[in-house]
């Protein structure tokens, strides 16, 4: 056993703490009473890029951060929670596959948000960069959609704190310190990451960060004036 190793690397750290930054600034500046709707979109857009980039690193990050080393199958994911019930899961390095499946979820939660936002207005003064490219009665779902999703991404979010803390307070496993320094006590001696391939999490960023600059910049169509 070798004492503390790097499971949990850089992007993943920065990615889980921006967002959760975020996600509360997105929900602060949502409130009308605000006037704060112009920078609620900037902070959809970084809600966005986040999401954009967590999936790429899905694919490209290291060990832990794969999907494919963590979205459980079906089977997999029976076994972990018939054992859950009897007491008897055992410790995962990386998630465990419930605390997968809720990524996965939260992801796709936000994405969908943030999607709907670059349709929609707030019949006022602001709208996405895309809103009017679709028909009205789509638009209108995305709204609708873009109203209730919050409730959904919180639900999760609820879930996921409480799943976090009961870890914690009963299971007495800290989740919570190796989120922050990306160390895991006890575990194999080649169960840890070498490193946190920077390099290729600036190279993503970048692309993600230039991608969506272009969706919300260049490519947005010229938004027609309101008169009133
Ligand atoms: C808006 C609230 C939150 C959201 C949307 C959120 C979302 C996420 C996501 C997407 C991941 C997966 C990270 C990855 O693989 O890239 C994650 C992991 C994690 N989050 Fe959060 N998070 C939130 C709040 C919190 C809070 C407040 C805590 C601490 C109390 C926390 C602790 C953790 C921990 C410990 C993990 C790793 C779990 C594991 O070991 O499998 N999260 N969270
Ligand atoms: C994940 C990212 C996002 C989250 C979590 C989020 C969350 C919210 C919430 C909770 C509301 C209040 C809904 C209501 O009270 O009916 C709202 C309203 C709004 N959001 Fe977002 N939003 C996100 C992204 C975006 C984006 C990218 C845009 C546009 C570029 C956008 C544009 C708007 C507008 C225009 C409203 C006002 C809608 C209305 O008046 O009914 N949002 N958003």
């Amino acid at each position: 056993m070798v004492k503390q190793q790097l499971v949990w690397d850089l992007p993943v750290r920065i990615f889980h703490w921006c967002f959760v930054c975020v996600l509360v600034a997105l929900w602060y500046t949502s409130d009308q009473d605000n006037d704060l709707i112009e920078i609620h979109m900037k902070l959809g857009y970084t809600a966005l890029s986040l999401v954009l980039f967590r999936v790429l690193w899905g694919i490209w990050g290291t060990r832990y951060a794969q999907f494919k080393n963590f979205i459980p199958s079906i089977s997999e994911l029976k076994a972990y929670i018939h054992d859950f019930r009897l007491g008897k899961a055992k410790a995962y390095i990386g998630h465990n596959p419930l605390g997968s499946l809720m990524v996965v979820f939260i992801l796709f939660a936000v994405l969908l948000q943030a999607t709907s936002g670059l349709f929609i207005s707030d019949d006022i003064f602001s709208a996405g960069p895309y809103n009017g490219t679709l028909s009205e009665s789509f638009e209108k779902l995305l709204k609708t959609t873009h109203s209730n999703g919050f409730n959904i991404i919180l639900t999760l979010s609820g879930l996921h704190i409480f799943a976090v803390l009961y870890y914690l307070i009963i299971k007495k496993q800290n989740l919570i310190k190796p989120m922050f320094n990306g160390k895991k006590l006890n575990i194999g001696k080649n169960d840890g990451i070498a490193h946190s391939r920077l390099l290729i999490a600036f190279i993503i960023a970048v692309v993600v960060v230039g991608f969506v600059y272009w969706l919300v910049v260049i490519n947005a169509p010229v938004i027609e004036e309101y008169y009133y």
